[in-house]
């Protein structure tokens, strides 16, 4: 078992990440939520089957709840979020209550919401079933979607504690995994080359080994963590995880979040900020070896909303993180050191051209 603390300004909270945790969930509510009067279990559609009772089973002697949300990102929605705050008060959870979240993203994103704003706030433990969750379980961001975007509407509120059992991931269909690694990719990019050199040297198809993926899910939560210590509210270094999400975002927007998972936008993203990095340097980071590596994993290094360069740019501008219409893109000083710099509309839009003639230049388009 390993454990990591995660320090923000005002808080301090354990990630213990490892085979077989989820024994250990009664003595980490004991010690990380005292006086807990009540749990409320939140859960989705394809998780709660495979592990709720595992983790009931656990809970001996609280009085616990459930409440399950169809799986998927539309249940990041006002309307799921109404639900659940009505679930809450119906099972009459107080201020020493506390929330579990059991699932992805998706489940901690909107539980942690949930908690954030519960009678002003209450306690709320994560227990992570997915890859990508490395990073959404870490760094106390919780929130829901609008109609008019993704995550518009949200709180800063950390957990109590985070629990990441990997035995959870078994069951995790491999889209998911290349989805959550490819964000582990970017902490080696954006903060440790060595890290970079480890998984790309190690990790040779997804699922990743068994016997490397304590290791890579703690470093990868390492980084994010002390990410996080050093910025909690996303002032400064902390921007630097959006790496590839420039791009990413405007593909995932631009298919309507149908053909491509998140990761595997913010690949194709990262790979454009890489040729752009590459490009205003004028030498090579990192694109050659990356390039094969991660089509030896399986991720496309296109996407038909490529063709629609117009188009994407309008939805990169529409992206809350960029300024009054001023390009803000994270890209790459070196492996391991990020920068956050302003691309002006045209190169984008010339970047994107040339992006088209490299990956028809390596020939599988
Ligand atoms: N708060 C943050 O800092 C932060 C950071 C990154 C991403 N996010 C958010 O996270 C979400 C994406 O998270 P995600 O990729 O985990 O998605 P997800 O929660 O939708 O999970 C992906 C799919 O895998 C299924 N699943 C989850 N665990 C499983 C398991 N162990 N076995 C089998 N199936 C399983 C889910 O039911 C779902 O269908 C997005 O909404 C994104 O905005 C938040
Ligand atoms: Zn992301």
């Amino acid at each position: 078992m390993e454990t990591i603390e995660v320090r923000t300004d005002n808080e301090q909270y354990p990630v213990f990440i490892g085979k077989g945790m989820i024994s250990n969930l009664n003595t980490i509510i004991k010690e990380t939520v005292p006086e807990c009067s009540s749990i409320l279990i939140i859960s989705d559609s394809n998780v709660a089957p495979l592990y709720l009772k595992l983790v009931k089973k656990e809970l001996d002697g609280h009085q616990v709840n459930e409440w399950i949300i169809p799986a998927g990102e539309s249940s990041k929605s006002l309307r799921e979020y109404e639900k659940g705050l009505t679930y809450a008060l119906r099972c009459q959870l107080d201020r020493k209550s506390l929330i579990i979240a059991l699932g992805g993203g998706v489940v901690g994103d909107l539980a942690g919401f949930i908690a954030a704003t519960y009678l002003r706030g209450i306690r709320f433990i994560q227990i992570p079933t997915t890859l990508l969750a490395h990073d959404s379980s870490v760094g106390g961001k919780v929130g829901i979607n609008h109609s008019l975007g993704k995550n518009l509407i949200g709180a800063f509120h950390q957990p109590e504690a985070v629990l990441f059992d990997i035995d959870f991931l078994k069951t995790l269909p491999v889209r998911e995994w290349r989805s959550g690694f490819a964000e582990i990719i970017k902490m080696g990019l954006i903060r440790d080359a060595e890290f970079y050199e480890y998984l790309s040297s190690k990790v040779e198809s997804l699922p990743v080994k068994e016997d490397i993926l304590e290791k890579v899910i703690k470093r990868a939560i390492e980084l994010k963590a002390e990410i996080v210590s050093l910025d909690e509210r996303e002032a400064g270094i902390r921007a630097y995880l959006n790496l590839g999400h420039t791009l990413g975002h405007a593909i995932e927007a631009e298919s309507r979040y149908q053909s491509i998972s998140h990761g595997e936008a913010v690949m194709i993203g990262m790979l454009y900020a890489i040729k752009l990095s590459e490009e205003r340097l004028e030498r090579s980071i990192v694109s050659g070896k990356f390039y094969d590596w991660i089509s030896q994993l399986g991720y496309a290094n296109w996407h038909p909303t490529l063709n629609r360069p117009g188009l994407l740019l309008e939805r990169i501008k529409q992206d809350k993180k960029n300024s009054r219409q001023q390009i803000w893109m994270v890209l790459l000083e070196e492996c391991g050191e990020a920068t956050l710099e302003k691309v002006e509309d045209q190169v984008i839009l010339e970047q994107l051209d040339s992006f088209k003639s490299w990956v028809k230049s390596i020939g599988t388009s």
